[in-house]
């Protein structure tokens, strides 16, 4: 029964291997990638994938035959196969390397020993990259610049734009004069799969909530960065017709949209919306919670106000949530001196993700030591918060003087 089962597994998946072809892009160019509805997580543990996602490799086959960008370690196998099925490994005259990130470099340790001298496109830093993870410093690699151009036939080239530091430091866009597609790489991406590759064809508030969360999760450290590459990116006046990102859906309904989004997220972006973050151990801090968001609404009506709880939302939910926010107030009872564990653990990610130009203020209950709105307001004040005066650091459970503690902090955070 066992060996008959596997038989038909393995049956099927060959089927299915049969089955997948590439998919049409534009032009002469086709989508090779992975779309990988099974994923649940990303970055290890720290982003968590509600909407499956992809690893977008793309094809070109002009008067020359360019592969950009390959698909994570675990579909490696499967990825080198289809192309070879598909193009034929020998036919590929280039490959463009626009980031070294193993999601899209994992399958260039195997395509590479297939095709050992297939010269390699990238940036100087992601032949850094490139080389420490895999360890083929004998890769022929081609460094290029912004604005340098690669002839790939029938009157069409490639023109290469660093994209440092989005998100990282080899990071590299890639335009397709004639078909006018602009390959990003990660930025201007999504977690989100979908086997009709494009925008129109997609959910249209679930791409758009992926795209603020892929935002707001890895590229927002780096507002800084983008917002001037996306003047730089303007300044090029490049004809986009298409943006093919290396995650999620391909922009083709109006691609400069996503432009302009980041252009504004990356501009000390938030909304009049303000967050009660807390958890909890026995209730007391969480009454304070939704104290506070009900004298935050009292004060302020017209401002969206939610309440999250660190222990049962999901983290980079909650984080998509201050981007979009104004305001943040924090809460974690006292335990031994600290803060709870979860909330320590969420103040080490929120410090990581470099907000700016937000106000904060923090509370809580204690019993007999009631440190935590002090670790709360040091913690908040290193990730670059403005930290309010006003806080609430209730002895026990809450009574009048508490909630009237709570109107002061709630009165303070609400001011525009
Ligand atoms: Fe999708 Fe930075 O890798």
């Amino acid at each position: 029964m066992y060996r008959n089962e596997c038989f038909l597994q393995l049956k099927v998946f060959s089927i299915y291997k049969e089955l997948r072809m590439k998919k049409l892009v534009k032009d002469n160019v086709y989508f090779v990638g992975k779309t990988d509805w099974e994923l649940t997580k990303f970055h290890g543990d720290d982003f968590s994938v509600e909407s499956g996602s992809s690893q977008n490799s793309y094809v070109i086959q002009e008067g020359k035959t360019v592969l950009v960008d390959t698909v994570w370690v675990p579909h490696a196998e499967e990825f080198v196969e289809n192309l070879d099925k598909e193009v034929g490994l020998k036919n590929i005259d280039y490959i463009i390397a626009n980031h070294g990130e193993c999601d899209h470099s994992g399958a260039l340790p195997l395509l590479m020993s297939k095709i050992p001298h297939t010269p390699i496109y990238c940036t100087q830093n992601a032949v850094k990259s490139l080389t420490g993870q895999y360890h083929h410093p004998e890769w022929d690699f081609h460094v290029v610049h912004t604005g340098d151009k690669l002839d790939i036939g029938n009157g069409k080239s490639l023109m290469f734009i660093e994209m440092t530091m989005l998100h990282w430091p080899d990071s590299m866009a890639t335009f397709m004069t004639g078909s006018n597609i602009l390959f990003s790489m990660d930025a201007f991406g999504q977690h989100y799969a979908i086997e009709e590759l494009f925008d129109d064809k997609a959910d249209h508030d679930v791409l758009w909530a992926e795209a603020i969360k892929y935002y707001a999760n890895i590229l927002n450290p780096f507002s800084m960065f983008c917002h001037k590459k996306i003047a730089e990116l303007k300044a090029l006046n490049l004809p986009i017709e298409m943006i093919a990102p290396s995650h999620g859906a391909i922009w083709r309904k109006d691609p400069m949209k996503i432009v302009e989004k980041y252009d504004e997220w990356s501009n000390d972006y938030q909304e009049d919306q303000i967050c009660v973050i807390y958890d909890t151990m026995w209730h007391g801090t969480e009454q304070l919670a939704h104290r506070i968001a009900d004298e935050i609404h009292a004060a302020s009506p017209d401002t969206k106000v939610k309440v999250l709880c660190i222990a049962t939302v999901d983290k980079n939910d909650i984080m998509t949530e201050v981007f979009k926010s104004r305001a943040i107030a924090v809460g974690s009872p006292t335990v031994v001196n600290n803060v709870l564990s979860s909330v320590g653990g969420w103040l080490t990610f929120v410090k990581e993700l470099k907000f700016k130009n937000k106000k904060a203020a923090a509370f809580g209950c204690y019993g007999w030591s009631g440190e935590s709105p002090k670790i709360i307001r040091e913690s908040l004040t290193a990730a670059g918060f403005t930290v309010i005066e006003p806080e609430v650091k209730c002895n026990w459970n809450p009574k009048d003087a508490d909630f009237d503690a709570c109107k002061a902090l709630a009165l303070e955070l609400a001011k525009k």
